[in-house]
């Protein structure tokens, strides 16, 4: 008699799997840091987004106790693009699970995903699945120590205690149209901003400054958090992680070119040194040469990079 597979894959179902992901979430950051851990109102509200689709497309990997041991995400953030998230348990892993789930997406959709090249299954995986690289970020980070804000001429920087979710998307899209939800497949959506700047340690700055109509407006935004993918060394005895991110920065484009941005992120940065956060990380898209050098010159260094991939639909079939 054959050896019963000692995992199998079925669909996801809301509700009932909710726990399971977050502790697999939790586990898959603890161990490579590639997957962010959220909490259960954090998944609640990715699951709410549309493009969540209720998880319908979610898979889940399952071992002989039922425990949930991988996951597949999937979030339809266009018409043709789907952004997939794949992770499976560091115990679990090299059985075909990876694999297994990764052939359950969509296969009429253009497939994104994302990787750290730290974690060398992912590429292997990846490639043999038909993903091509697209770009890379690179993932910096610099000591939460001495850092202190710098002068603007124009208007100041000030923090929302309130934490408005519907600033925070108002001044996102403002500063970066619609590349503002880039990555996270749902930053357009007030209940996971709600989400994101309800965290405890998560704030939202804004750079005011004076409009044509003499009132105050958001020219920029950055938005700082506790860092989701921080490992299990960086983090506290409790899970806190010791490690902060600028998770968003955006500037107007009429507002760019006047040491602004520098003074947003030297604001983000000292914000993290007040909270309490030994590390400051940033994350800066490798073909955006300003950004990467802007970082360099505030002292961060690469620890890693994210790498973004790309699976073309099929070509439809001639008719
Ligand atoms: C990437 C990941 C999902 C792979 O899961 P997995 O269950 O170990 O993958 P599989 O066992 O199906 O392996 C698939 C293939 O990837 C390759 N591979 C997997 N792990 C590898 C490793 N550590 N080194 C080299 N190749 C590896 C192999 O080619 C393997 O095929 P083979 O076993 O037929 O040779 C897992 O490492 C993981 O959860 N990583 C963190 C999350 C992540 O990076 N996700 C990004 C992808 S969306």
């Amino acid at each position: 008699m054959a050896a019963k597979k000692p995992w199998s894959i079925r669909t996801f179902q809301p509700g009932a799997d909710d726990a399971g992901i977050v502790k697999l979430l939790g586990q898959v950051a603890t161990f490579d840091g590639s997957m962010a851990a959220i909490g259960s109102d954090m998944l609640a509200a990715r699951l709410d987004h549309a493009s969540a689709r209720r998880g319908s497309a979610w898979r889940v990997a399952v071992a002989a106790n039922g425990a949930v041991i991988g996951g597949l995400l999937c979030f339809f953030t266009g018409t043709l693009r789907t952004e997939v998230v794949v992770g499976v348990n560091p115990a679990f892993r090299r059985q075909g699970i990876g694999r297994a789930l990764i052939e359950c997406a969509p296969s009429d959709r253009r497939l994104l995903c994302a990787s750290r090249e730290s974690v060398g299954g992912a590429r292997a995986l990846l490639e043999s699945t038909g993903f091509t690289e697209r770009y890379r970020a690179l993932l910096m980070r610099k000591e939460a120590v001495g850092i202190e804000d710098l002068a603007i001429a124009e208007g100041k920087i000030v923090e929302d205690t309130r934490k408005d979710s519907r600033r925070a998307i108002l001044a996102l899209t403002a500063a970066l149209g619609d590349s503002g939800s880039a990555g996270d497949g749902g930053s357009d959506d007030r209940a996971w901003m709600k989400a994101r700047l309800a965290r405890p340690r998560a704030a939202a700055l804004y750079l005011e400054v004076t409009g044509s109509d003499g009132k105050a407006v958001d020219g920029g935004v950055c938005i700082v958090a506790p860092c989701e993918r921080a490992k299990k060394g960086e983090r506290t005895a409790a899970g806190e992680p010791i490690v902060g991110v600028i998770e968003d920065i955006g500037l107007m484009k009429n507002l760019r070119g006047q040491g602004l941005s520098r003074a947003l992120v030297r604001a983000g940065m000292h914000k993290l040194q007040q909270i309490g956060y030994r590390f400051v990380e940033v994350s800066a898209d490798k073909r955006k040469a300003a950004a990467v050098e802007l970082y360099e010159r505030e002292g961060f260094d690469v620890v890693d990079e994210d790498v973004h991939w790309l699976k073309k639909e099929p070509k439809p079939a001639a008719s």
